[in-house]
This record gives C-alpha cells, sequence and structure tokens, in this order.
C-alpha cells in the first residue's frame, strides 16, 4: 500500500453524471455506412449511445457536475479545484476547465484540463487525489468529459461506430480514514501509440488548413487492430499488478471498473483477474466509448442503483490513445 505515510487519503464522497438526450443506435449507423448492427452488437458490445447535438463538452462536464451539487447538496462556492479530462476540449484555449468553472459559479476554484485519452479519468483522480493528500485542499471535483461525436468522422465505419458523448464527475475530500478512499495506482505512458490512435489536425503540428481539413485531420483515426492487441494485453496485466500490489484476491474484489471501449477487451480483462462476469462493471451498450467518462459514469450508475458499498475494493482500469493506461485501487467511501 502506498497509503503508510499519508495522514489523509482522497474519498469518493459524492458523485453525478450527464448523458445527453438523442440517442443514436446502431441501426442509424446501417443507414450511414457499411455496416451492420448484428456487427457492433458482437464485435464491440454496442447497442446505442448519446450525442450531444447543441453544446460543447465544458456543457456535459457542468452538466454532470450540477448533477452531482444537486445529489448532494455541495454549493459551487465551496469548490477548491476542478480537473477536467478531455480529449474534447471546447477550445485549444481557454481550458475546458475555466469555461465549467464559469458555468457552474464556482468563484473559489482553480483548476485545469488533463489530456490521456481513455485513461484520462484515473490520472485526474490520481491528480485530484494528490492535492487532497497534501493537505492543501479540501473540495476536489475531477470530471471526465467528451464530446467525441465531434471528432468522429461519420463517413468512417471504422470509427464512428465506437464513441459517444458523456460526461460523469467526481466530489474528493480529505478522510483521515485510510482504510476508504483512494489507495494506490499504476499509470503509465508510452508514446509508441502516436502511430495508432490520434488526431493529426488542429496542434501546433499541423494547425487548420484548407489542406488539412480536405484530408480529414480532424477526425479520430484509429488502427483498432493493433490497439486492440495493446489493449487487452495492458488493461489486463496492470489490472492483476494492481490487485497483487494492493494484496487482493479475486474474493477481495468487489467490481472491477474497466474504460468502456469494446465488450472483448473488458470481458478478457475480467477473466485474467478471475473475475465472475457480475463483478465486472459495464454500460458500454447504453453509451458507447465516452473516453474519460466511461469509468465514472460506470461507478456513478452502480452506486445509485443501490450495488455498491463502503469498503468494497474497486479496481479502476483503463487503456488509451499515447498510449496511456493504468490502474487504481479505490476503497468505496460512500453508504
Ligand atoms: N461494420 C462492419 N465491418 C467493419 C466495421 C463496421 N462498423 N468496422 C470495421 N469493419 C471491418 C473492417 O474493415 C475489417 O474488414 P477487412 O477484414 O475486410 O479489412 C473487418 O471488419 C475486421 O476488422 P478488425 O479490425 O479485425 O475488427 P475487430 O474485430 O478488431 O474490431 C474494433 C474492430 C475497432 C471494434 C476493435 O479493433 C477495437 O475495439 N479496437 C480497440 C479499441 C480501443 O480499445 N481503443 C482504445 C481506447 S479508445
Amino acid at each position: 500500500m502506498e497509503n503508510i505515510n499519508r495522514k489523509f487519503n482522497a474519498a469518493v464522497t459524492a458523485v453525478g453524471q450527464f448523458f445527453p438526450d438523442e440517442v443514436l443506435d446502431n441501426k442509424y449507423f446501417e443507414k450511414i455506412v457499411d455496416t451492420t448492427d448484428e456487427w457492433i452488437r458482437t464485435r464491440t458490445g454496442i447497442l446505442e449511445r448519446r450525442i450531444l447535438r447543441n453544446g460543447a463538452t465544458s456543457d456535459l462536464a457542468a452538466n454532470a457536475i450540477k448533477d452531482l451539487m444537486k445529489s448532494s447538496g455541495l454549493k459551487p462556492e465551496e469548490i477548491d479545484v476542478i480537473i477536467v479530462a478531455t480529449v474534447t476540449p471546447d477550445m485549444l484555449f481557454p481550458a475546458t476547465a475555466c469555461l465549467v468553472q464559469e458555468k457552474i459559479g464556482a468563484t473559489n476554484a482553480w483548476g485545469f484540463d488533463l489530456s490521456a485519452a481513455c485513461s484520462g479519468f484515473l490520472f485526474a483522480l490520481k491528480s485530484g487525489a494528490a492535492l487532497i493528500e497534501s493537505g492543501g485542499y479540501n473540495k476536489v471535483i475531477v470530471v471526465g468529459a467528451d464530446k467525441m461525436s465531434s471528432i468522429a468522422d461519420y463517413t468512417d465505419r471504422n470509427t464512428c461506430i465506437l464513441f459517444g458523448d458523456g460526461a460523469a464527475a467526481f466530489l474528493l475530500e480529505p478522510t483521515t480514514d485510510l482504510s476508504i478512499g483512494l489507495q494506490d495506482s499504476i499509470l503509465r505512458i508510452d508514446g509508441v501509440g502516436k502511430d495508432s490512435l490520434y488526431m493529426l489536425g488542429g496542434g501546433s503540428l499541423n494547425p487548420a488548413t484548407h489542406e488539412t481539413v480536405d484530408k480529414k485531420m480532424h477526425y479520430i483515426y484509429q488502427d483498432g487492430k493493433t490497439v486492440f492487441k495493446f489493449a487487452v494485453k495492458g488493461m489486463a496485466d496492470v489490472s492483476v499488478e494492481m490487485m497483487e500490489k494492493s494484496n487482493l484476491t479475486s474474493e477481495d474484489v468487489a467490481f472491477l471498473v474497466p474504460h468502456q471501449a469494446n465488450k472483448r477487451i473488458i470481458t478478457a480483462t475480467g477473466d485474467r483477474m478471475g473475475l465472475p462476469r457480475e463483478k465486472v462493471m459495464i454500460n458500454i451498450h447504453k453509451y458507447g466509448n465516452t473516453t474519460a467518462a466511461t469509468i465514472p459514469s460506470c461507478i456513478t450508475e452502480y452506486y445509485r442503483d443501490g450495488k455498491l458499498k463502503k469498503g468494497d475494493n474497486l479496481i479502476l482500469s483503463a487503456f488509451g490513445a499515447g498510449f496511456t493506461w493504468g490502474a487504481s485501487h479505490l476503497v468505496w467511501s460512500m453508504d
């Protein structure tokens, strides 16, 4: 365990989420690209996803935090820090965190955006927890939010069927009970992933020009097979490593909370950890891959369905563009 020298752990004390109302089911994609409902269901596990027509990532994030505030009574002026994990910021600058701050009226907060793609929430959780553990902050919001429809190419069947829009948020607060909250994390990056999952246009390497638009460089490109291979191994290895580092057996783990990119990757990870299917959180069928939002939205839904209890050992696990990947051991702290 990492917590031997800590005075505080970061505990999750409130949750919230937001998904837009508009649903795109698999039949919709049969009309716009060469695919079938059957292919999408069997190869990915996705049945439908949500799409935000009007508005941006900051709206998704702000709505998730408003849901958190409504369910917990947290007042916006109490928030010390807002960390927004996203790869679809409203714009390159200002940071989405600033736009969210204004939308929710968090008048005493500072904050920043964190770019780690599908591992963004795990990286944000660790960063937020470190601020809490430092003793300097009492109320840190970590929110995973992505409007993936803004960078998906709806003429490319390889990618457009995979993604959806959504956001989910946690409130982190200090606790002196070191048996609950974020216990430990194993986080990794490897730039070898730059060749198989990326969006080339719009940054300092390829600023937007007519040419970058003509070449569709402002859309997601993914070499699905390569990413799949890295993801299956990366997520399973790091999840098992996290269990072993925390001295947890499969009986001790209440739930694996995997990033929701592909049901086959999720199942393989659960199997490697020796977990029965009912201990593996899943909501990919409803929302597709919402990038930074998948892990906190799974937890929010399972908590609200009464499936989580205080003291439950959760292993959170993700793999994404970069490559970025990792796992965290979180002990649930809400009744
Ligand atoms: N409908 C029908 N056929 C499709 C299709 C679609 N929507 N998308 C791809 N195909 C085709 C491919 O063109 C390919 O055809 P080909 O053999 O004639 O070239 C065939 O299906 C098989 O492609 P393949 O890449 O082997 O499929 P797959 O079983 O690996 O599934 C993904 C594709 C994208 C679902 C899968 O690779 C995946 O989930 N990758 C990892 C995603 C991930 O974890 N990302 C990280 C975080 S974002």
